[in-house]
């Protein structure tokens, strides 16, 4: 995306990323979660954020429907509008990355070009893709907020795996059967993740 934010000079910050890093004792990381609404994105980023809490890590948790109550509240669930969704998601999850902290996003994020573009963004290694893979059959069955029901009854224009696509990962650093395994399960694959490439010990 091109800038419009002509003469500007970056400062740079005397305290460094590693020295943040050094002072919360770990590394900072940003776990992208992605799947269809309901497929359990939200509720895992959370439950591994408590557990990751309970053992002095920082994090935050960047929530779809919670940013678009604020920082994305200007927008709608157009492609274009989701693409801005997801570049902003991207460039503030870069930042708290930046911060040290351990990131998780929970966004649909439904188009693989802008999810890559996030994590190219990103210095090498510090995007990790979690692929919440669940039937949309089962998403629509849970259908916790309502929102299936209403889409399907013409209320909900452009919902995603309706009337809007959903472009499933390839080579994602993990994918969660999350129809199949339970969710302390899935919070463990995560934490493996996150010990294999080195971000926490425990
Ligand atoms: S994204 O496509 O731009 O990544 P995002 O994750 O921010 O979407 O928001 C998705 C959430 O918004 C869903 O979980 C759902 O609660 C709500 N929502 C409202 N309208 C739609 C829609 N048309 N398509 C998908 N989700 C919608």
């Amino acid at each position: 995306m091109g800038t419009k934010s002509f003469n500007t000079v970056w400062h740079k910050s005397v305290i460094t990323r590693g020295d943040r890093e050094k002072l919360h004792k770990h590394k900072s990381v940003v776990l992208w979660f992605t799947g269809l609404s309901g497929s359990g994105k939200s509720t895992l980023a959370h439950a591994i954020e408590e557990r990751l809490y309970k053992n002095g890590i920082s994090t935050y948790v960047l929530d779809g429907d919670n940013v678009r109550h604020g920082l994305c509240s200007d927008l709608s669930f157009t492609d274009s509008d989701r693409v801005e969704n997801i570049r902003r998601i991207g460039e503030l999850a870069k930042l708290l990355t930046d911060a040290g902290i351990i990131t998780l996003t929970a966004f649909i994020s439904p188009f693989k070009v802008d999810r890559d573009e996030a994590r190219k963004r990103m210095p090498h290694g510090d995007f990790l893709e979690i692929y919440c893979q669940c039937p949309i059959e089962i998403c629509e069955q849970r259908d916790v907020k309502g929102l299936y029901k209403k889409a399907r009854a013409g209320e909900i224009p452009f919902f995603t795996g309706i009337d809007s696509p959903y472009e499933a990962p390839v080579g994602s650093e993990l994918v969660i059967n999350t129809s199949d395994i339970s969710l302390e399960d899935s919070v463990q694959e995560v934490l493996n993740l996150l010990m294999r490439h080195g971000v926490i010990s425990e």
